[in-house]
């Protein structure tokens, strides 16, 4: 499975932690869909949010973790994230990954791919560098390419500061440029969307919803 950094998910990892003993973890592989350049011990490291929550409680487990080097350089963090990610698609059949789990922006960002960046038009490498000048920092992404390489895509978005991207990312025209959640589009077509009431308070078609 690929697990999105940001703060939406770690309630959702923090279940899974909690539900560890149902799952055969010696069978599965964690990637991250992206990293900031900071060390593991940084607070602002995904790796080291999502250690804390779930990790750090499956240590024992035989679970393999694949961590983005964010203590490096940027280029040869995602040259070694790339390489990486290739011998494990080798062992594997096609798609990379059974579950991948993606949070959204307030910009439309999704990973480390942000609006209007190169990082969107990649078709050859799995993981690159990317400056986010918002952020004013480098981060490592996988590409949409490696993100699309799945069997089920699911993003977890909530609160009313997400409701303009999440409309114009559903309903409005095709524009991956724009809306790069629009450019993660599994063959499967497998992409689910779980979202809180003020995310989806913009919204004007209906969709399932699960209480
Ligand atoms: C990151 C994530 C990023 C995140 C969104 C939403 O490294 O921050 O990869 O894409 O999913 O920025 O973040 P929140 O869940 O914190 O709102």
């Amino acid at each position: 499975m690929g697990l999105s950094g940001g703060t939406t998910p770690l309630g959702a990892y923090a279940l899974i932690a909690e539900q560890a003993h149902t799952l055969d973890w010696p069978t599965i592989d964690v990637f991250f869909g992206d990293e900031r350049c900071v060390p593991p011990d940084h607070p602002d490291s995904n790796f080291g949010a999502v250690n804390k929550v779930l990790l750090a409680r499956i240590a024992n487990r035989g679970a393999r973790i694949h961590r983005i080097r964010g203590e490096i350089n940027p280029v040869d963090a995602a040259a070694e994230y790339d390489r990486l990610l290739r011998e494990f698609a080798e062992s594997r059949r096609s798609p990379v990954f059974d579950l991948v789990f993606l949070g959204m922006g307030g910009d439309g960002h999704t990973a480390s791919l942000f609006p209007d960046s190169i990082a969107i038009l990649e078709t050859e490498m799995w993981a690159i560098p990317a400056f986010s000048a918002a952020l004013d920092s480098w981060r490592v992404t996988m590409t949409p390419a490696a993100l699309s390489n799945a069997r089920q895509v699911t993003f977890l978005v909530t609160g009313s500061g997400k409701a303009d991207a999440l409309l114009h990312t559903l309903e409005g025209p095709h524009n991956a440029n724009r809306f790069p959640a629009q450019a993660i589009a599994p063959k499967s077509d497998a992409v689910r969307w779980i979202v809180d009431s003020d995310a989806a308070g913009k919204l004007r078609r209906s969709y399932s919803s699960a209480t």
